[in-house]
């Protein structure tokens, strides 16, 4: 499904982007895995990849910063070939608090990172996908940006911001042939949703029409599956991957 493409997934150390990476490599892709602070795992991904005769190349890089996404994006190239499908995944961390209790700093930084690492790493794949008159750009966003809840309100706004993005972006660069898309997940069972008690898990697998909440390879297939060729005539759409839990 993806032979001969050149995917960079960001924050693929762990989580949706490490499943994601694997499956993207699975399905033929040379994948880049981007990570921040965890090389070790970074690097386990791509030793599972490579022991199951894929092709993987393991990239640290906060995506907050621009410098670091251009050389990121530029050793990508250069080991890999043009990048093909970028997925914007990286977790911006957030504290989960009401306003009152938040400084502008705080919740800046959500914002800012949220947007940011969505600007840098768009801009700098984008010239090359201009010149081949194709690619394709998946942003993970979650349903909270169309659906909120309590504490969550730093998040909600970051990943509202980053669908407005990426619609935007699919209008400007379709005519080049290039498709972005927003890939929302629901709760997914990752590091970043650890602390969740179980009862609040149990309860939204519950109210699930799927009954259960997600596991990383349930966005990663979502994901696969918009970056192929079968959805090749898909752009500036927001796909929920919540069991049914989110329904538009
Ligand atoms: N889990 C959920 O319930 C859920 C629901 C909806 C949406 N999402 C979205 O899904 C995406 C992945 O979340 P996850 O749950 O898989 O998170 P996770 O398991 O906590 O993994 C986070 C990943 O992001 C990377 N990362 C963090 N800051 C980074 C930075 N500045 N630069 C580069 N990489 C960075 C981490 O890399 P290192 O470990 O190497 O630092 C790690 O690979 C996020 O965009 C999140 O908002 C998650």
């Amino acid at each position: 499904m993806m032979k001969k493409r050149v995917a960079l997934v960001t924050g693929a150390s762990r989580g949706i982007g490490a499943a994601t990476a694997r499956l993207l490599a699975a399905n033929g892709a040379s994948v880049a895995v981007n990570y921040f602070r965890s090389k070790d795992a970074a690097l386990a991904v791509v030793e599972d990849i490579s022991k199951a005769c894929g092709k993987a190349i393991a990239i640290r890089a906060d995506v907050r910063d621009e410098e670091q996404v251009k050389a990121m994006v530029a050793e990508t190239e250069k080991s890999l070939g043009p990048i093909d499908t970028l997925v914007c995944n990286a977790s911006i961390g957030f504290p989960v608090k009401p306003l009152t209790e938040f400084s502008w700093p705080e919740f800046e930084a959500k914002l800012t990172g949220e947007l940011k690492s969505a600007f840098y790493c768009c801009q700098a794949v984008l010239p090359k996908m201009f010149e081949r008159k194709s690619g394709c750009i998946i942003a993970i966003s979650s349903t909270l940006s169309r659906h909120s809840s309590p504490g969550f309100i730093a998040h909600c706004t970051a990943k509202s911001g980053l669908d407005a993005f990426i619609r935007s972006l699919a209008e400007e660069v379709g005519p080049a042939g290039i498709r972005v898309n927003v890939i929302a997940p629901g709760l997914t069972l990752t590091d970043a949703t650890a602390w969740l008690p179980e009862e609040q898990k149990t309860m939204i697998a519950n109210m699930t029409p799927l009954q259960r909440v997600a596991k990383p390879e349930d966005v990663a297939g979502a994901v696969l599956a918009m970056a192929s060729d079968l959805n090749r005539f898909v752009t500036g759409c927001y796909v929920p991957v919540s069991g049914g839990l989110l329904m538009l």
